[in-house]
């Protein structure tokens, strides 16, 4: 188990490359499996995440190739079993968009359900209330969905919530069923059209994916794909307000700027200077930030996985700032450890209250989700003296090489064995 070292009180400037979205790399590799094609994949990042999933898929009975860095060749035409066990699951809640597609091709899918995590509950009622409404049978037998329907049919599916997940594996299940699909209170995420428009390239019929209404016609079969995934916004915007917390000028490749409207918007009003252009996206800061409120909310509103890296900036407000995470119910673990760093932070409900003006100060922290870890390591930048985040495989799940980047910006970071 490893751990992050960082020494506090270096301006972060210069240059960094985001890597691809591992949020849209995911449902980009299940969706592999509609197809006895062979599918290609590039800017796919080196993350936790993603070998977990092509390790369930070759589990699945399918051939991945890794021919080069940041590239995936996979070949569903052999998959024959259709079960995603509960540990890969219990690991990855995202294994459960195999669901969809194994529903789809081969009429039959028993996928353990995801189970909690730090953050909430994550149920997935809304995923299997699509697939009853499109003549699925759904038995829950033993902790796992136990999925079949003869041939899925179109349907009128309107979603509780909208959900990316429940999205995604829906309009991958229509793409193959019999007749038309609408899906309404669909959810807009970016990462939602980037799996769209690879469907699309496999021949699927697909309108108004980025929209909250997505109609899909089903057709017989998908050819393969060849298909760059999206860069990976919610790092952009991890790096972004690290530049902000250091004061400092760094320019982020390969950000884009409608992606990330909502915290361009914190930003600029909390007073850092944001510049975009056709290569990516620049952070210049220059004064202590100004306190400022954000409530998360679906895309296109501020994106609750970036919640936890906008407390950290918080923390050094010239005021108080508000931040309401109203989509998962515990989504606050970092607090706690900020607290311990010297940060000023009173929780009531789904509000936190953020004092700033404080320094914080370098302390050993304990890392428990993904963000929150890497929000640990923002504070660690602003912080006076050493902060060490402990159990960074937390991070490993959706950084790629974070350490190296921070560092090529002129930030003292190195793992070191815990
Ligand atoms: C995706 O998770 C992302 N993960 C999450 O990123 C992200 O935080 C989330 O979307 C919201 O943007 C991937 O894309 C792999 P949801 P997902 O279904 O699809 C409730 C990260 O840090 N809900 O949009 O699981 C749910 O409890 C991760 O990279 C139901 O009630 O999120 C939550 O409150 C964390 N029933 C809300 O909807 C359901 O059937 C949004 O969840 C499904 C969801």
């Amino acid at each position: 188990m490893d751990k992050i070292v960082v020494q506090g009180g270096r301006r972060l400037e210069g240059r960094v490359a985001a890597s691809g979205a591992k949020n849209a790399a995911l449902p980009l590799i299940f969706a592999t499996i509609l197809t006895d094609k062979p599918c290609r994949l590039t800017s796919v990042p080196e993350v936790a995440d993603i070998r977990t999933a092509c390790r369930l898929l070759e589990m699945l009975g399918a051939k991945v190739e890794r021919p080069a860095a940041g590239e995936l060749i996979i070949d569903c035409s052999s998959v024959s079993e259709f079960e995603a066990p509960y540990d890969l699951v219990r690991t990855m809640r995202a294994s459960f968009l195999t669901l969809g597609p194994l529903l789809a091709r081969f009429g039959r899918a028993c996928v353990s359900k995801p189970g909690g995590c730090a953050i909430g509950s994550r149920p997935i009622d809304i995923h299997l209330q699509g697939f009853l409404t499109m003549g699925a049978r759904v038995e829950n037998v033993g902790g796992y969905a136990d999925v079949a329907a003869e041939r899925l049919r179109g349907a009128h599916v309107i979603l509780d919530k909208p959900s990316v997940g429940a999205t995604e594996n829906i309009v991958m299940a229509a793409c193959l069923a019999d007749g038309h699909t609408r899906v309404e209170n669909a959810a807009r995420e970016p990462e939602v059209v980037d799996l769209v428009d690879a469907l699309v390239s496999m021949g699927a019929k697909i309108n108004g994916a980025g929209s909250s209404v997505i109609e899909i016609e089903g057709v017989p079969a998908l050819d393969g794909f060849d298909h760059r995934v999206m860069p990976d916004r919610i790092e952009v915007g991890t790096f972004l307000i690290a530049g902000a917390m250091t004061r400092g000028d760094i320019f982020v490749e390969h950000g884009r700027a409608e992606h990330l409207g909502s915290l361009i918007g914190a930003l600029e009003a909390s007073g850092s200077t944001v510049r975009a252009d056709a290569k990516g996206l620049g952070v210049y800061t220059d004064t202590r930030p100004l306190a400022i409120s954000v409530k998360t909310a679906p895309y296109p509103g501020f994106p609750t996985d970036l919640q936890a890296q906008l407390m950290a900036l918080m923390t050094l407000a010239n005021g108080t700032s508000r931040i309401c995470e109203t989509i998962f119910e515990n989504r606050f673990m970092h607090v706690s450890e900020l607290q311990r760093m010297g940060a000023s932070i009173k929780l009531s409900g789904n509000t936190a209250e953020v004092e700033g003006r404080v320094t914080l100060k370098g302390a050993p922290v304990m890392a428990t989700d993904l963000r929150a870890s890497v929000c640990l390591v923002l504070a660690g930048l602003a912080a006076q003296d050493q902060t060490e985040v402990l159990r960074v495989y937390h991070l490993d799940r959706g950084y790629e090489n974070l350490e190296g980047k921070l560092a090529s910006l002129g930030a003292r970071v190195s793992r070191e064995p815990a």
